[in-house]
C-alpha cells in the first residue's frame, strides 16, 4: 500500500480478483459473501451479464466524445428514462456527472439559480459526499471534514429525524414538532426567502440507516412549498430499489423538485445524475453546468441496461423479500446481545447500532470496528456507518441468492455473538 495515501484507506486487506452477483473472490482464491456492494453501488449485482454486454457493446462503437461537443444516443436516451421513472409527472430534465458529490454540487447551483438565493437546509447526521460544498453539507467531522475547512457559509443544519438519539423523547407528533423547528430556524437564523435548498437523504446512509418518517419529509415538502424553497432528495444511496421502492421518496408521496442519483445507477461504472423539474434546470445559462466525463456512453449504457435489467429482476421484490429476512435475524438476534442498542431498516437498507450501554446508548464503535473484521476473515464484507461509526449496514446486491443471504448473515450473528455481553 506504499503507493497510496493514508487519507484513502482500506476496511479490509482482500484484493479483489473477479466478482459474480453477490460473490467476490480475492486473488488468493477465496470467496466472499457481499454485503457492502462497493458501497451501494451494485444493487443489481457484480457483473450483470446485460450490462456487460452493453457496455463491450459500446467499447466496440466510441468510449468518448464529450457531450459538449459531440452528443450520443445513450446519454438521452438515459436522460429520457430517468425523467420518466423519478417521481412526479411534470415535465423534468437530466442532466450527468461523474460521482455522487458532483451531482449534490450541481444540485445546489441549479436551486441558487433558479432562486436567486444563497442558503441551504442541510441535516445533521447527512453525508454528500467530499468535494468542498458537498463536504460542507456533510456532518460528520471524522473522517470526512476534519482539518479541510473553512466551510462554505449559508448552510444551516437541523436535527435529522433520528429517534433513537432525539434529544430527549423522541416527539409523538413529527409533524408538529418540525413545524416548531423550522419555526425557530426562519425566526432565529435565516429568513425563508433567503433560502434556495433544503437537502435531506430520504434514508439516513453514511449516517446510520435511519429512515425519516414519511410525515417528517411531507411536512418538509410543505414548508418549502410555502416558501418557494427547492426540494432536494438525495437518493444516492437509497436509490435503485434499495429500500423496495425504485426511490426512498416514493415511501412518503412525495415529487421532490430535484433528485440526486448515482451509486447503483450504473452498475459500478462512474455516473450520477441530477434530474430535476425542466422550468427549474432550464434557467442555469447555456454552458453553466457541465464536465468533460459529463455522461460517458460507457456509463450511460451500463445506466440503461442496469435500470432495464433491474426492472426485469424485480428487484423492489426482492429488497422488501431481504429486509423482512434480515429484520427477522436482527431482532432474534437483539435478544440474545446487550451490545446491541437498536436496530432499524427500510427494505432491504438495514443496520444494527451498537451501544456500550443500551441506558446510557452511549455509541460503540469498537464492537463495529470488531464485527466488520471478524466478518471478512469470516468471508463476510460488511461496512460500518454513522456520525459514531458505531452501526453496521447492509447493503448487499439484491440478486442475493436466499441462501447465500442466510450464510451471510449466519457469520454477521456469529460474530456478533463471539464477542460476548
Ligand atoms: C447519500 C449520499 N450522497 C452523496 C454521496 C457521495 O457520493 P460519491 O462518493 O459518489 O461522491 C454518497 C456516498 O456515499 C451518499 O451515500
Amino acid at each position: 500500500m506504499a503507493a497510496s495515501p493514508k487519507g484513502v484507506p482500506n476496511s479490509t486487506p482482500i484484493f479483489a480478483a473477479q466478482a459474480e452477483g453477490a460473490l467476490v473472490t480475492d486473488v488468493d482464491g477465496n470467496t466472499f459473501i457481499d454485503f457492502a456492494g462497493g458501497i451501494g453501488v451494485m444493487n443489481l449485482g457484480h457483473r450483470n451479464p446485460d450490462v456487460v454486454a452493453a457496455i463491450r457493446d459500446q467499447l466496440d462503437k466510441f468510449t468518448h466524445t464529450c457531450f459538449a461537443s459531440m452528443p450520443h444516443e445513450p446519454f438521452v436516451a438515459l436522460a429520457e428514462k430517468l425523467n420518466a421513472i423519478t417521481p412526479g409527472s411534470f415535465a423534468k430534465k437530466t442532466m450527468f456527472v461523474n460521482s455522487g458529490a458532483e451531482a449534490v454540487e450541481n444540485a445546489i447551483k441549479i436551486a441558487r439559480y433558479a432562486t436567486g438565493r444563497p442558503g441551504i437546509i442541510a441535516f445533521e447526521h447527512a453525508f454528500h459526499g467530499r468535494t468542498m460544498l458537498a463536504m460542507s453539507l456533510t456532518s460528520k467531522i471524522k473522517p470526512y471534514k476534519y482539518g479541510f475547512g473553512p466551510f462554505l457559509p449559508d448552510i444551516y443544519r437541523l436535527p435529522y429525524p433520528y429517534a433513537y438519539r432525539w434529544h430527549g423523547s423522541p416527539p409523538s407528533d413529527w409533524k408538529n414538532e418540525y413545524r416548531r423547528i423550522f419555526d425557530q430556524l426562519f425566526s432565529a437564523h435565516v429568513a425563508p426567502d433567503k433560502i434556495a435548498a433544503l437537502i435531506i437523504e430520504p434514508v439516513l446512509g453514511e449516517g446510520g440507516f435511519v429512515a425519516a418518517p414519511p410525515e417528517v419529509l411531507q411536512t418538509m415538502m410543505e414548508i418549502c412549498r410555502e416558501h418557494g424553497i427547492v426540494f432536494i432528495a438525495d437518493e444516492i444511496q437509497t436509490g435503485f430499489y434499495r429500500t423496495g421502492k425504485l426511490f426512498a421518496i416514493e415511501w412518503a408521496g412525495i415529487d421532490p423538485d430535484i433528485i440526486v442519483t448515482a451509486k447503483s445507477l450504473a452498475s459500478g461504472l462512474p455516473l450520477s445524475a441530477v434530474t430535476a423539474r425542466a422550468e427549474l434546470i432550464d434557467n442555469v445559462h447555456e454552458g453553466g453546468l457541465g464536465g468533460t466525463y459529463s455522461g460517458n456512453p460507457l456509463a450511460c449504457v451500463a445506466g440503461l441496461a442496469t435500470l432495464d435489467a433491474m426492472e426485469k429482476l424485480e428487484l423492489g421484490k426482492k429488497a422488501l423479500a431481504i429486509g423482512e429476512e434480515t429484520r427477522k435475524r436482527f431482532s432474534t438476534l437483539m435478544q440474545k446481545t446487550i451490545r446491541i442498542g437498536e436496530i432499524r431498516g427500510l427494505g432491504a437498507m438495514n443496520a444494527i447500532e451498537f451501544v456500550v450501554d443500551r441506558n446510557t446508548k452511549e455509541p460503540d464503535k469498537p464492537t463495529a470496528s470488531a464485527v466488520q473484521k471478524k466478518c471478512y476473515e469470516q468471508g463476510l464484507i460488511a461496512l460500518t456507518a454513522g456520525t459514531y461509526s458505531n452501526v453496521i449496514r447492509t447493503l448487499m446486491p439484491l440478486v442475493i441468492t436466499p441462501q447465500q443471504l442466510n450464510e451471510g448473515l449466519d457469520v454477521l450473528e456469529t460474530v456478533i455473538l463471539a464477542l460476548g455481553n
